[in-house]
Parts: C-alpha cells; structure tokens; sequence
C-alpha cells in the first residue's frame, strides 16, 4: 500500500484547522452557535489523530533539531487542549453573552499561534529520509485509523501515557 505522504498532510491538517479557527471566530461574533459548534466538532476529530501522531512520533523525532523547543510546542497543545474544553463547554450553552463570545473569540484565535509554530516543522521533516518519512506516514494513517477526537484522546490515552 502506498504510505501517505507525513509532510503533506501534515500541512494540510493545518489549513484546514487555520480556517476553521478562523471561521468559529466569524461565526462567534455573528452569534451562530450552531455554526461553531459545528466547526469545533470537526476541528476535535481531526486534532486529536493529529496531535496524537505529534506527540507519540514526529515531536520526538523532531528534538534532534529542535531539543527542548519541542518541550515548548507539547506545552502548547497542553494550552489548546484547555482551551478547547473551555471553548466546548462554553458552545454547549443556547446563548452567549458578549463578554462570553468576546473571550471564546480570543481563545480561539490565540490557538492560531500554535498552528503557526507547528507547521514551521514541515521545513525541518524535509530533512528526514525517505525511509523514515514512509514510517511516520504510516504512523500518521494509523492515528487518523484509530480516529480518537482531541478531547478524549487528552482525557484517557494520553493522561495515561
Ligand atoms: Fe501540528
């Protein structure tokens, strides 16, 4: 079977959830809860195969050179995944006040960064051979196989790791 290709998809996964920030931002300030809650839902099924073949394959492949930054970027998910918790239970009410939208807002763009700083790896993983590239996509398809949303992958298999 043809391996899936780590860097691309990897880049992908985070257009896809560049926009979707973008786009719960957007459907927060016109009020439509549905919309976010929606969009925060598919953004928690592709996170959690995503951050799971981070943390468990790339991020430690990466510390060969990036060292202690990767300590930096495992911190990082450890913010976006409180922050998705609170963005959840926020979009779980029938109504937000403005103060409540306003602060979803902010949380939700500020997990822009990480995507920002984790995509910056695709420019080192060039530099992994062709047999170790195969590897990590297989890895890859695996965690999206295994299809655990980020919430509860963060709530049973990696509190337990
Ligand atoms: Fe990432």
């Amino acid at each position: 079977m043809a391996h899936l290709d780590p860097i691309a998809e990897f880049r992908e996964d985070h257009r896809v959830v560049r926009d979707g920030i973008l786009d719960i931002t957007a459907a927060l300030k016109g009020k439509d809860l549905v919309k976010a809650r929606e969009i925060l839902g598919t953004l928690n099924d592709l996170t959690g195969p995503h951050f799971r073949y981070e943390e468990e394959y790339l991020y430690p492949m990466m510390k060969e050179y990036l060292g202690e930054y990767v300590d930096q970027l495992i911190s990082e998910h450890n913010n976006v995944i409180e922050t998705a918790k609170v963005c959840s239970e926020l979009l779980a009410k029938d109504e937000l006040t403005d103060e409540e939208s306003a602060d979803a807002q902010k949380a939700a763009m500020a997990m822009l960064i990480h995507v920002s700083n984790c995509d910056g790896l695709a420019i080192l993983s060039e530099r992994i051979d062709q047999k170790e590239l195969d590897a990590l996509g297989d890895r890859f398809a695996e965690a999206r196989e295994k299809g655990i949303g980020l919430l509860e992958w963060a709530d049973t298999i990696r509190k337990s790791a």
